[in-house]
Parts: structure tokens; sequence; C-alpha cells
């Protein structure tokens, strides 16, 4: 039997490669097999510090990495969760069902409300895993590709399923967190560090980075981090391993381990690679306007729409308001 599967990424600037490598890359295998829901997680970006003036660009530009990384809009479904009043609507629900001490206990919830003045924990980032069950209960979705981060989130939905179910009659299959290997991408400067835009531009490489921006970063990419570790050299080769040819990967590996191996090779190497594996991405990107990617994602929340009103159609009868 065919999964249902969905997973959505929040709109919140531009992709680093580590986030292309840990999502976006697994999408595009899986829209092939399977029936696929790929969504625009703009709700879910609202918790944490953002311009309003530049969120519908961010949402837009996200939609065209969706695009010109090759997600099909005739093979999975591709909308914008704000589209649909729907999500919102069965969260509103599905909070019901859900003892706030799990709430509490989510570790990024943890996490993010220990990193952010009090003042900054608004109640989005408490109730966050439960618009996020929503999101895949919605399309009664068995198989959820998300990174190691979030695997908590969707056992929480699995739980919210199981306590649904048992309270209502059978609604919705648990879903699974699906594991996909995610090589995990460090910081160009700060090798210790997971990439991450937070950190800031000069981190990170970004999808959409022009040859010569990736060239200038990693010229800048520390390799010995001076304890001997050498973790930024590491990262280096771990992206090489990636994103060139296995000979390279295995003649630069062996020069390492013989401490032959040059940095400014392996840079220049890198550089070229990593630009020319986005090169046909930047070019289609620039070819998508706006105004087809607001298209896309307006044919998609149409199909989502129909999909989702059944759900809650569906939940409503079962809870008794109508
Ligand atoms: N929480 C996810 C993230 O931060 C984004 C997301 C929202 C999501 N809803 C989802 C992922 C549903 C998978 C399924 O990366």
């Amino acid at each position: 039997m065919k999964d249902t599967i969905l997973s959505g990424i929040r709109p919140t600037g531009k992709l680093h490669i580590g986030n292309y490598l840990g999502s976006l890359s697994n999408f595009l295998k899986l829209q092939k097999d399977n029936d696929c829901y790929f969504f625009i997680a703009d709700l879910h970006s609202l918790n944490e510090p953002f311009l309003a003036q530049e969120k519908y660009h961010q949402i837009i530009d996200l939609t065209k990495d969706y695009l010109a990384a090759g997600l099909d809009p005739k093979k999975c479904v591709i909308f914008a969760q704000s589209h649909l009043s729907q999500h919102s609507e069965l969260a509103i629900i599905l909070q019901n069902v859900v003892p706030v001490s799990f709430l509490f206990r989510m570790t990024q919830y943890k996490d993010k409300s220990t990193d952010r003045e009090n003042d900054k924990v608004n109640a989005g980032l408490l109730f966050y895993p439960i618009l996020m069950a929503a999101d895949i209960l919605m399309y009664k979705s068995t198989k959820v590709p998300v990174g190691q981060d979030q695997t908590q989130h969707v056992e929480l939905a699995r739980d919210v399923a199981g306590f649904f179910n048992n309270k209502y009659g059978q609604t919705f299959p648990e879903p699974k967190p699906l594991f996909t290997e995610t090589p995990k991408v460090m910081s160009l400067l700060a090798p210790d560090k997971k990439m991450s835009k937070s950190l800031g531009d000069a981190h990170c490489i970004y999808i959409d980075d022009e040859p010569e921006v990736i060239r200038q970063k990693l010229a800048k990419a520390v390799t010995d981090t001076g304890d001997g570790q050498s973790l930024g050299a590491k990262n280096l080769l771990d992206l090489i391993r990636i994103f060139s040819k296995p000979e390279i990967f295995e003649k630069m590996s062996a020069d390492q381990a013989a401490g032959q191996l040059k940095y400014s090779e392996l840079k220049n190497q890198l550089a070229a690679d990593i630009a020319n594996y986005f090169a046909d991405f930047r070019k289609r990107k620039k070819q998508i306007s706006d105004q087809q990617a607001k298209k896309i994602l307006a044919a998609g929340a149409k199909k989502a729409k129909i999909v989702a009103q059944k759900t809650l159609n569906e939940v409503k009868k079962r809870i008794g308001i109508s």
C-alpha cells in the first residue's frame, strides 16, 4: 500500500545546504512512489521573531525552492498551511486531547524557551506540536520525513492520534517518523556547531548562493580549530563526500590521513562542486516568477482543502459538534 507522506518547512529565509540535505532532497525521492503533501509551515514560523513585511516574500521564496529543487505539483500537493483554515481548526480541537504536561516536556520547547527572554516565550511555541499534529493527522499521514530534532513532535502526533481514537473511535492512523539519511552539516566558522542561519550568513552556504559567494565563504572556512581536532577540515571532507565524485573523496581522505591534504585545494574543489551541484537549481529558481509560485500554492491549497475538509467533518461528527 502506498504511504501518505507529509512534511513541511518553516519559511524563515534562505535554505542552507544542511536544510536541503535534511529535508528537501528527501522530499524529492519520496514524491515518486507515495501520496505526498509538502507544505510551507508559515503558521509555525510565527512563534519566533520576524518582520511582517518579509514574511510573504519568505513564503514565495520557499515555494520557489520547492519547485526549483524538483518538487513536481503533478506528483505531490504543494501548499501553504495558512491558506487553509482547516489546519488551525483541527489544532483547536486536538488541543483538548493533549495533557499540557506533554507540551512542557518537549525538548524543543525547553531549549527554545530557555534561550528566549521570558516575554518572547509565546503560547505559539508551547502549542507548536499540536498544530504540527493537526498538519500530520489532517491527511491521515502514515510517514513523516523529519530531522532528528522533530521526531519527538511526530511521536506526540502519534500520541494525539491514539488519544483521539481511544476517546472517539478509530479516526487517524498512527504516523511514524521517517528517518532519512541526514548528514550533520556544521558551521563554516564554528565547526563545533550545526550550520544555522542564526549564527550568521558567513557560517552557511545557501543553496542559491552564486559560485563566487560559495568560493569566498569556503575560503574563510575554519579548518584547524587549534585543539588538534580539525573539526572544520572533517566537516569540509564530509561535504566532499556528499558533493564531489567518490574518487575525489577517496583521494582527499587518503591525503588527509597521510597529513598531505592541502586545505586550499580541498576548499577550491568543494566550492566548484557545490556550485555545480546547485547550478540547475539556481537557473530554474530564477525562471520562476512570484506569480507562478502563487498559482502553484493556490492550486495546491484547493487540492489539500478537499481532503482537509473531509477529515475535519469526520472529526466534528466524532466529537459531537456536527
Ligand atoms: N516543525 C517542523 C520544523 O520546524 C516543520 C513542520 C510543521 C512539520 N508541521 C510539520 C514537519 C508537519 C513535518 C510534519 O522543521
